[in-house]
């Protein structure tokens, strides 16, 4: 399972959001880090084939991303999600479902998995305006496994979290990692520190730092502000 990204570049009228990046992706939990503007949310997109590049290419073992068939394996948690408020959890699982173009039986059956599997079976016939921020997150994370994929992107997931709910988070997002490939942004690092099994830092649109991160390497948190010392 390789996600391949070529020289991908994004520019909208005079700025760059997303300079030549290449990247290879296989199984595994990959945290991408980067200030407000740093192009992360652009990346994404453009990884869930939603926006085009400027220039490059993304392939998953060879399909492209404009393709079904592509489609149909990815995962996508967007940094503004829209959830409907009146419906419960359990109905806005089951209408995106629908969406994704799912058999009643299978949508009902995967929609109570993923319900547990994020801990909301209890409050699954609760309206959504009647959850906390963690809880709709996990919510998000829960239609963005519907379709079982093979490549799962969440984009700044972790927002708004109290400290509680951010290592539920974590728990949660911890085995993911085992047969997807699952792409994570953020600008918290601990976020990211102990469940990424790979760092990518962008800074104004560039891959500055890709790599493994162990306690070995030293504190992360301060490496990656020693990033945005240099250019002052
Ligand atoms: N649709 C757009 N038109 C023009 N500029 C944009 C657009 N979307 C994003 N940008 C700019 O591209 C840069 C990267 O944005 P974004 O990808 O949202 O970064 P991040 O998700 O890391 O905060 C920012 O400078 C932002 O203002
Ligand atoms: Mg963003």
């Amino acid at each position: 399972m390789e996600l391949s990204i070529d020289r991908l570049t994004k520019q909208y009228q005079n700025k760059i959001a997303v300079d030549r990046i290449s990247l290879r992706l296989n199984t595994g939990i990959y945290g991408l880090l980067g200030a407000n503007g740093a192009g992360k949310t652009t990346l994404m997109r453009m990884v869930c084939g939603i926006l085009k590049p400027t220039s490059g290419t993304i392939t998953f073992d060879g399909i492209d991303v404009s393709e079904e068939r592509y489609r149909s394996m990815l995962g996508y948690l967007p940094q503004d999600f829209g959830y409907y408020p009146e419906f419960t959890g359990e109905d806005f699982l089951l209408y995106m479902a629908a969406l994704k173009g799912m058999r009643k039986p299978q949508a009902r059956r995967k929609t109570v998995e993923l319900l547990k599997l994020v801990s909301l079976h209890d409050v699954a016939k609760k309206k959504i305006k009647t959850y906390s921020g963690g809880m709709k997150q996990r919510l998000g994370i829960a239609q963005a496994l519907l379709n079982q994929p093979k490549i799962l992107v969440l984009d700044e997931p972790t927002a708004g979290l109290d400290p509680k709910e951010r290592v539920r988070f974590r728990d949660l997002i911890k085995d993911l990692g085992k047969d997807s490939i699952v792409l994570l942004s953020t600008h918290i690092v601990s976020d990211i520190e102990h469940i990424a099994d790979d760092i990518l830092m962008m800074k104004s649109g560039q891959l500055i730092y890709q790599g493994k991160w162990t306690d070995k390497s030293g504190n992360l948190e301060e490496f990656y502000l020693k990033q945005f010392e240099e250019i002052e």
